[in-house]
């Protein structure tokens, strides 16, 4: 059952849809959820597929993302369905937004995600111009984020999401969970319509700092979910003390949220990584 204290939306990250109906049980709640090409790809049904030697055509890894989204919609109809676009580096924005445009069909509570590059930063604004609701994933700066907020001025609340990476940030010595607290500051001086989701979650540490910071919506995977609800579902206080374990402090900086989303400085290695390897996910499934 949702803990009375627990002010955040809570999302599986997670492709399988079983996997979703276990986390189901096991905590009596769940938001929404989070997938990527990444996730897709380890879906049992999709490695059976290749265990057999066989590979999706373009149609079909299609039609099997769309099933699997359809699946994950009917067990959380009132859940936020996160759907990923394809986007290499080389994807333009025209091409994100045509994508976008048919996943956004797929199901009734999608929210689609863009890169936080200058092409998925192209492709949100008019996303969010035609109605759709937004997930900006591969974050790591806070220029990125402010850019977000630039991008989808006027946007209504709940419809566009930021998704700073903290586990990637950590995996290469840096304090992911700072990000968030920065980024959380920063829009503290803003009109609340962007909300921050904590995802690339690996540990209970980063789910219970990302509570204690007010972080609008966490994503973790089932591993994480399993611990936390093992422990009861501690919603953590003032008092709880996150250990950042000798990571690099990322000091906050400050960066207006009242520029052109175009002015701002988006390039981050790790976006650009991140994109790199989605789409080889993604490839490694097709014929
Ligand atoms: C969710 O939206 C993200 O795609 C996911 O949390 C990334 O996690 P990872 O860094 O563990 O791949």
């Amino acid at each position: 059952m949702r803990p009375d204290k627990l002010k955040a939306r809570i999302f599986l990250d997670g492709g399988d849809p079983h996997e979703t109906q276990q986390a189901l049980a096991l905590l009596g709640f769940l938001d929404g959820q989070t997938t990527n090409p990444t996730l897709i790809a380890k879906n049992p049904q999709a490695k059976k597929l290749l265990e057999r030697g066989e590979k999706f055509t373009k149609e079909e890894i299609l039609n099997f993302y769309h099933f699997v989204v359809r699946e994950l919609s009917a067990l959380m109809p009132l859940g936020a369905i996160s759907i990923e676009v394809y986007a290499d580096p080389a994807t333009t924005a025209d091409d994100m937004l045509l994508q976008a445009e048919k996943m956004f069909s797929w199901i009734p509570n999608a929210h689609i995600k863009f890169p936080s590059s200058a092409e998925g930063l192209k492709a949100a604004e008019q996303a969010v111009k035609r109605g759709m609701r937004i997930n900006m994933t591969l974050c790591f700066t806070q220029e990125q984020a402010a850019a977000v907020y630039a991008a989808t001025r006027g946007a209504k609340k709940g419809d566009v999401f930021v998704s700073p990476f903290v586990g990637r940030l950590d995996d290469r010595g840096e304090d992911g969970m700072q990000l968030i607290a920065n980024i959380m500051r920063m829009y503290g001086q803003g009109d609340s319509h962007v909300e921050t989701l904590t995802a690339s979650v690996r540990n209970l540490g980063h789910l219970l700092r990302g509570l204690q910071l007010g972080s609008d919506i966490l994503t973790a995977p089932f591993n994480v979910l399993k611990e936390w609800a093992d422990q009861g579902l501690p919603v953590p206080d003032e008092g709880y003390v996150y250990d950042p374990k000798g990571l690099a402090p990322i000091p906050y900086k400050d960066v207006p949220l009242t520029l052109n989303w175009n002015q701002y400085h988006l390039e981050h290695d790790l976006t650009v990584k991140g994109m790199e390897r989605f789409s080889q996910d993604w490839n490694a499934l097709i014929k």
